[in-house]
Order: structure tokens, then sequence, then C-alpha cells
């Protein structure tokens, strides 16, 4: 299950990236928006969050003008750990180093067919854990107040 959510900036992102998704077979929960009428991305990006959060979802995508806004939103939820990416190099890196739980996109910064395959790269590529494991270790040592 992926948990997807756009502002009206991402909208059109996101409604490519269900198409993608619809074509393989890959479930999804759509957290809106669904036109691109302006509405503000952080009350969608904390629906996505939380629901990756608690184990509803096993990544989330989130789409907006930059990717930013939803990136600071959706890693003030406690185990997120979303990553804006602008090529495909972090879309994938960002998985095997991070383990990024959610991918963010800027729909004024790529295309549709840019946000397709950074999408494939980000559900496709595995963590590699190893000393990347300790380091996101560390990331949750923050969340605790412990770093
Ligand atoms: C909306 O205009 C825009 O600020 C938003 O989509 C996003 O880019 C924020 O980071």
């Amino acid at each position: 299950m992926i948990a997807l959510g756009a502002d009206h900036g991402g909208y059109k992102l996101k409604e490519a990236i269900k198409k993608y998704l619809d074509e393989n077979k890959i479930k999804y929960t759509d957290f809106g928006t669904n036109d691109e009428t302006s509405v503000d991305y952080a009350p969608i990006a904390a629906k996505v969050a939380h629901f990756v959060a608690d184990g509803k979802a096993e990544k989330g995508i989130l789409c907006c003008g930059t990717g930013i806004g939803m990136s600071i939103a959706a890693n003030k939820v406690k185990g997120i750990r979303a990553a804006v990416c602008a090529n495909a190099y972090c879309a994938e890196i960002t998985r095997h180093h991070n383990d990024s739980n959610i991918l963010c996109l800027g729909g004024r910064v790529i295309n549709e067919e840019q946000a397709v395959e950074f999408t494939r790269l980000f559900l496709e590529a595995p963590f590699d854990g190893g000393r990347h494991q300790r380091r996101v270790d560390e990331i949750a040592a923050i969340e605790r107040g412990e770093l």
C-alpha cells in the first residue's frame, strides 16, 4: 500500500503517479487534493505521514509545487523520513542510504515523466542497512531527544 497526497501544485504529478500505480497493480490510498484549486499542503502531508508512520502504508508520495513544504511538514511526524528529490539519483539513493519512507516531488520542478521514473526507482530500491542503519538510528535518537 502506498499513501499519496498533493496540493494544487503537485496535483498533476499525483495523477500521473496514480496511472503508473494502476498499470502496475500497486495499491494506493489517495488523500487528495482532487483538482488544481489552491489548498494548503500541511494537512495533506500530515494525513499521509501518519498513515505511513502507523504502518497502514509501506511508503508515501507527496507532491506540491517544490516538494519542500510537503517534506518539511511530513518530517514533523515521528518515524517519517521524507526526501525531496529533483533527480533520479536522489530518488534511488535515498532508499539505499536513508531508508526514506516518503518521496516528495515538485510539480513546478519536474515533469510527469520524471515523477513516474522517480516513483519507480523509489519504490523498487531497497535499504542497504549496515552503516546506514546506524545513521538512521541516530536520526531516531534525535526524535527521542537523545541527540
Ligand atoms: C503553493 O503555492 C506552494 O507554496 C506549495 O505547493 C509548495 O511548493 C510549498 O512548498
